[in-house]
């Protein structure tokens, strides 16, 4: 069976566009290959979060990834700091990473605009790190979003590097997990654009029915149709979208066809996505909480994945040290 590995950033909250865009994915693989999934939180020290807060970031997300369907059966769960290996294979990997290529890489560039006084050193070999993350279990495939193709790109090169210098076949060269059209782009509630947490105009899992009622209540519309049969502008066609991931194919097609006959009333549209997004996400919200306050069995998970990925991890970093030439006296 092929081996996929992905790795999770522990920083903010799942919204519905991760819902249908990354955790959909992450379930159908599930099913049908050895997926390792990871929280990575070694990464997420790159912006320096609080000590009080870091174990809290990755508990939550493993709550919204378990209460949405990751299984800990069915995959391998874990945190990245569990598994030391990952640090030491970084380092080796450093040794033939070059500081041109890492400075040339979009997302640290990206990063260093955005955080200048804080231009760090693992900003720097973040691909390291990743390519560590994803060739220490030796996978075939990770599934990437267009803001991760770079990274896998290096991860390839890095791989590849290895295995030249020191003339082995030895790591997997990993390819980019291709979703094709099964992907559904959730759009915002801003009018325009897709979902996500720095735009904030998303709508979490884990949020109260209040509160969504708030936000769809004041999700962008426009005037109106004025004419029949004219075409939907861009805020109406979301919210049509998002009906349509989370509504009856009736309660669409009824609004649809208002909206061609102008009699459309956009209160009553947004009143019904707001309920049919609370109907949606309310099981998954308490299934969030329950887990989130079950020190056992988030215990029981990390603990469980630390095994099964350490296991894997300690037999390559073994491996590695041979070809590298490191020998016990
Ligand atoms: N860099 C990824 C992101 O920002 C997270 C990540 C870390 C990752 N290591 C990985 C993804 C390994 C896939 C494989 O989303």
């Amino acid at each position: 069976m092929e081996t996929v590995v992905s790795g999770i950033r522990p920083t903010g909250n799942l919204h519905l566009g991760n819902y249908y865009g990354a955790v959909k994915n992450f379930l159908k693989m599930q099913e049908n290959y050895n997926c390792y999934f990871f929280i990575a939180d070694y990464h997420s020290l790159t912006t320096h979060p609080h000590p009080a807060d870091l174990h809290g970031n990755v508990r939550q997300i493993l709550a919204e990834y378990l209460a949405a369907g990751l299984d800990p059966e069915k995959s391998t769960i874990y945190i990245q700091s569990d598994l030391p290996e990952v640090a030491e294979l970084t380092l080796l990997l450093n040794m033939n990473a070059y500081l041109g290529e890492l400075e040339r890489t979009t997302s640290f560039k990206e990063k260093a605009r955005k955080q200048p006084d804080n231009v760090n050193a693992g900003l720097l070999t973040y691909p390291v790190l990743m390519a560590s993350d994803i060739i220490i279990h030796q996978a075939s495939k990770v599934p990437v979003g267009k803001d991760q193709e770079q990274n896998l790109e290096m991860t390839r090169k890095f791989a590849n590097r290895f295995n030249r210098i020191y003339e082995v076949d030895y790591f997997t060269i990993p390819q980019p997990f291709n979703f094709g059209e099964s992907l559904i782009k959730i759009p915002g509630l801003d009018g325009s654009g897709k979902m996500g947490k720095s735009e904030g105009n998303g709508i979490y899992l884990a949020e109260d029915p209040k509160s969504i009622r708030k936000k769809v209540m004041k999700a962008v519309t426009d005037s109106g149709p004025t004419e029949p049969n004219s075409p939907v502008t861009e805020p109406i066609q979301n919210l049509f979208t998002l009906m349509e991931v989370v509504s009856d194919q009736a309660v669409l097609d009824q609004f649809k066809e208002d909206y061609a006959k102008c009699t459309i009333r956009y209160g009553d549209l947004k009143k019904k996505l707001a309920e049919d997004i609370i109907n949606f996400t309310a099981p998954i919200r308490e299934r969030i909480n329950a887990i989130a306050a079950d020190d056992a069995y988030l215990r029981k998970v990390a603990e469980m994945g630390r095994e099964k990925a350490h296991e894997n991890a300690a037999k390559t970093l073994k491996e590695v040290r041979e070809i590298i030439g490191f020998k016990p006296f």
